[in-house]
């Protein structure tokens, strides 16, 4: 059902950002993988597209149980390691619903094992490149087919031995790193990856922690086969869910909103950086380590905003937050451009045309190009009624620019959010920016 939200007239609160998606992946996949017991996972994210990866393992025969936190709290689980070679062949086709991070990491499981598993998900995901994967886990020698050379899921394992290589990765992906790196713990060898450009390290944070031979010098990375210890998690909380509310706060013009339990790893936290260079009002406050993860609150008050450039090295590490930050382009001063990002247009959706579009349909000048956006603000956002695309991070966005607009902003499909946060139209709410 559609959601409308108008503008409440201020915008002051406490919000507890839910348990972060990409940590609570890891704490499930890695975990499983474990030989020495079982561990405990805390504040788990309540998203759709973590429960995918949790059915996936149990399917694969991994014992996991899991405790409703309630609202706020997050899941409590407990995965049972069965070891690196462990994992029984499933009855069926294992569904990763709309998960991308699912579907790369466990492209890294199931290379190269001595059972048959087929991996597939929604439309969004059966549309994903998924060559990015085959290429380098066919180098190590696993076998794996799919659509359209093998390039689409449904991607079929068919098993194979896996061997170390050498690989210069074409993209700066933490999914495939993630990927390689699984890869690389079962492979005869030691498995090295050159990167582009920095992405998000949880992966190589918590498999240090479990005992991994990883070691990296600048953006090369290496692997030795190693048992995994299993290690317990608090997720931190998300902070690509946490940033719908820091645009929110800066954006709004009678606005204070305080954050709590927001992960500000430095390789994800470029929208921190991005929006305070456009002269936001936010601070972190109360930083703290859970779990091998920097922790703050986040402070986010009323500012005078201006445009930026956001290319280069930044760009990665924000590459979730842009479709939010061009809310906040939207409401700043000036000509906001964004290169370098033409990882958008293969996400959940095209999320350069998909932004495009609806900023224009709200009377925004702004036009996409091959590799990112043009947007020109002008400190407000008109109405109307529009659609997401079945992506849940252009859905929030949208639910940002409803608590700015003139006028009222319809989401015409805004349960796609649950994919990563589904309390956040009731968060919405909570706030006064009324949800009819
Ligand atoms: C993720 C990595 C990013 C990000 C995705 C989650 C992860 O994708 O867009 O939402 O958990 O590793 P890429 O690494 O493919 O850019």
């Amino acid at each position: 059902m559609p959601v409308t939200i108008a503008r409440p007239r201020s915008l002051r609160g406490e919000i507890i950002a839910p348990g972060d998606k990409s940590v609570s992946h890891r704490a499930i996949v890695f975990n499983a993988l474990s030989n020495t017991g079982t561990a405990r996972i805390t504040n788990f994210s309540p998203g759709a597209d973590c429960t995918s990866t949790v059915e996936i393992m149990r399917a694969l025969g991994v014992e996991i149980t899991r405790e409703s936190g309630g609202p706020g709290i997050g899941d409590s689980l407990t995965v049972k390691g069965v070891g690196l070679d462990g994992l029984q062949e499933p009855a069926d086709i294992l569904d990763a619903g709309n998960s991308g991070t699912t579907t790369r990491l466990m492209s890294g499981v199931l290379a190269g094992r001595g059972i048959l598993t087929i991996l597939t998900g929604d439309d969004s995901l059966k549309s994903r490149p998924m060559g990015r994967v085959v290429v380098p886990l066919s180098l190590m020698g696993a076998h794996i087919s799919g659509r359209s050379g093998n390039t689409l899921a449904p991607l079929v394992f068919h098993g194979g031995s896996l061997k170390a290589i050498n690989y210069a990765m074409p993209v700066a992906s933490a999914q495939l790193k993630s990927c390689l790196l699984l890869a690389g713990l079962r492979a005869e060898g030691v498995t090295s990856l050159t990167q582009p450009a920095e992405s998000r390290d949880h992966t190589e944070r918590m498999l240090s922690a479990m005992g991994v031979k990883l070691t990296k010098s600048g953006l090369d990375l290496a692997v030795e086969p190693t048992e995994l210890d299993t290690v317990d998690v608090e997720v931190p909380g998300d902070i690509s869910s946490a940033a719908f509310w820091m645009v929110a706060g800066i954006c709004h013009p009678d606005a204070e909103l305080l954050i709590k339990n927001v992960g500000v790893n430095p390789t994800r936290a470029g929208v921190i950086t991005a929006l305070q260079q456009m002269g936001a009002n936010l601070s972190l406050i109360n930083e703290r380590e859970v779990a091998g993860e920097p922790v703050a609150d986040v402070v986010a008050k009323t500012s005078e905003l201006n445009a930026i450039e956001l290319s280069g090295d930044i760009v990665p590490l924000l590459i979730d937050e842009i479709p939010v930050i061009a809310v906040a382009a939207a409401m700043a001063n000036g000509t906001t451009v964004v290169r370098d990002a033409a990882e958008l247009r293969v996400k959940e959706s095209d999320r350069i045309q998909a932004t495009v579009t609806w900023l224009k349909g709200a009377g925004i000048d702004a036009q996409g190009t091959d590799d990112g956006m043009i947007i020109t603000g002008g400190g407000s956002i008109g109405g109307g009624q529009f659609q997401s695309y079945d992506d849940h991070r252009l859905a929030m966005s949208l639910g940002v620019a409803g608590l700015l607009s003139d006028e009222p902003i319809t989401i015409l499909d805004p349960d796609v959010a649950g994919i990563s946060y589904p309390g956040f139209w009731r968060t919405i709410e909570e706030l006064g920016g009324s949800v009819g």
